[in-house]
This record gives C-alpha cells, structure tokens and sequence, in this order.
C-alpha cells in the first residue's frame, strides 16, 4: 500500500519523528524553519495531510485555490484558533487536535506563575545575576502569600480543574469559578469551588485571575481595561491560555495606574512579539509560550497526532476530530 504523503510544518520530539517515518512518507522540517504562507498553501495540494502547529496560520487563504489534495489535518496542539476550521468543513478536510495530554504541564506552568509574579522569583534571580543582592534585610522584595490566597478560574476545562487541584490541595486556596455553563456540583466540590454568575463577580472577589477559556471572537479581550479596573489593586492576572483574551494594551494601562499588582503571562497578543512597555516592567513574569514545553508532554502530543492520522487513514474516526 502506498504511504500517505504528509507534511510536518515544524522539527517534533526525536521518538515521534522516527514513528512519523514508520507510518507514513513524511516530509520533516529538521532544521526547523517557520514555512511561509506560500509554501503552506503549496503544501494542501501535494500532500494528503498537513500537521501544523499554533504558530502556523492555517486560514482560508491558504487553503483555497483549487486542486486540495489534503484530507486531513492534524494540528500538533489543542488549541486550533489559528485554522479557519469552517473552511475545512466545507471543503471536507478533517481537523484534529492533542487534547488532554497537555493539561498536567499547562496547569504546572500556571502554578509557576502564579508563585514567580507573587513571590517576585523573576525580579530576584535578575537581582543576583547582576550582582546587586547586598545581602538579606526584612523589608527587601516583600511579595504577597499565596496559601489560602483566593483563586478565581475563567474557564473550568481539563485545565481549568487542573489548576484548581493544585491550588486547593497544595496550597489552600479557596477557587472561585466563571464559565458560560453551568458546571456539575460534584466536579465543583472535588476543589471545594464556588461558581460565581458573572465575570464581574470573580474578577472583584479573586486575589489572582487565571485564564483557562479557549480563543473564540466571543473571547476576544475578554479582559479589557474595564474589567482590569474591578479587580483589586493587590490582584494578579495570570494568563496560559491565548494572548487575544486579554486586551495588551489595556494591561499595560492598569500595570502603570497601579489598578492591579501584576501579571503572569505565557502567550501574547502577537506572539512573538511583544508590548515593549511589557519588556520594561518588573511587576510583570513573561514566558515564551512554555505551557506544554516538557518532553514528555510534547512527545504525547506528537503520538496525539500520529493515533489520530493513522485512524484516519485506515479509514476509523479519528479520536480527536475537531471538525
Ligand atoms: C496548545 O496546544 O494550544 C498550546 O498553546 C501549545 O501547547
């Protein structure tokens, strides 16, 4: 039987790039170089599958002109905000995605977060890297506590709850919830979480925000400049979700007018570029979109995809079918 022709849009874990080759004839990026938009749009007329990743836009431009050969893509990531999926839909491509296999690290990072904005590890480590710690005094670098420190989670997914378990059994806190629906009592009194009725609510009440909602248009700046201003001064927002569900520019604003303390922020509005007024600022923890980033992690993500195209191709329901 001839092996479907794939393309893998950027360099994947050593273990699954060896498997990729066993199943199917792949074309790896091994020195991993970002594909221009041309090359993209070549690619669903020359190969059977395309598995990009989140960096890649996958919009309908890309995707039309004539001639598809692709029938399936399988995006190395569980968020697929960057692939027009009703375009795929239309034009009976089959888009899957890696869920579940990144919600431990995801929920460990915003963990980090939370501890390296409150606890100033950021400012720290930069203070004795360049040689200006001049010894321990008890008012230097006070930040705030975090056990029994209130949590407020918007979006209560895998990784919404995943964070909560962390946060109220390893650190007391009590977890409050928003989301668009209602969520079950008994998943709710696994973390001793209260679902408030609005996001004005939880953003008033939290002592850190963290986000955990996907990136849909009804998302978008979610958290803007008037929501910013309900939270309280002393507050933190923490995001490992998607840089478009805050407004950038708005969070610069409240940083500078001292409406919140800080912020914990792993993706970006316009990745990988970022606010400069951002840059600038020590009340502030940046990461490179580390969410997902372990071996181990990465690795099942990339097994993810292989399970979900070799389904497919063997003509079975791809489990992770997204549209
Ligand atoms: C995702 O999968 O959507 C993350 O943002 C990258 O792991």
């Amino acid at each position: 039987m001839v092996k479907p022709r794939i393309l893998v849009t950027r360099k994947w874990p050593k273990d699954v790039e060896i498997c990729l080759l066993d199943h199917f004839n792949a074309t790896l990026n091994r020195d991993d170089t970002p594909l221009s938009q041309d090359v993209l749009s070549d690619s669903f007329r020359s190969y059977d599958a395309v598995f990009p990743t989140v960096t890649d836009v996958i919009d309908s431009e890309v995707m039309s002109g004539g001639n598809l050969r692709t029938k399936l893509i399988g995006n190395f990531g569980v968020g697929f905000n960057h692939i027009d999926v009703d375009f795929a839909r239309q034009h009976a491509i089959v888009v899957t995605n890696t869920p579940d296999v990144l919600t431990d690290a995801t929920a460990d990072l915003t963990m980090a977060l939370i501890l390296s904005i409150a606890r100033k590890v950021g400012e720290g480590e930069r203070l004795v890297r360049c040689g200006g710690w001049t010894g321990w005094r008890p008012t230097q670098m006070l930040g705030r506590q975090i056990t029994g420190a209130t949590l407020g989670i918007i979006g209560f997914g895998r990784i919404g709850q995943a964070v909560a378990r962390r946060a109220h059994y390893g650190f007391g806190m009590p977890i409050l919830v928003q989301s668009r629906s209602p969520i079950d009592q008994a998943v709710l009194n696994e973390f001793k979480a209260v679902q408030l009725s609005s996001l004005e609510k939880l953003l008033e009440r939290s002592d850190f925000v963290s986000l955990h909602c996907p990136s849909t248009a009804e998302n978008h700046h979610m958290i803007d400049l008037e929501r910013l201003r309900l939270m309280k001064p002393e507050a933190f927002l923490i995001n490992t979700a998607r840089g478009t569900l805050v407004k950038e520019k708005d969070l610069v604003v409240a940083l500078e007018s001292g409406l919140i303390a800080g912020a914990g922020l792993d993706v970006f509005e316009a990745e990988p570029r970022i606010l400069a007024a951002l840059l600038g600022r020590s009340d502030v923890v940046l990461l490179p979109h580390l969410g997902s980033a372990t071996e181990e992690t990465r690795t099942a993500m990339g097994m993810r995809v292989l399970n979900n195209a070799i389904a497919f191709f063997a003509g079975k329901p791809p489990p992770d079918r997204v549209a």
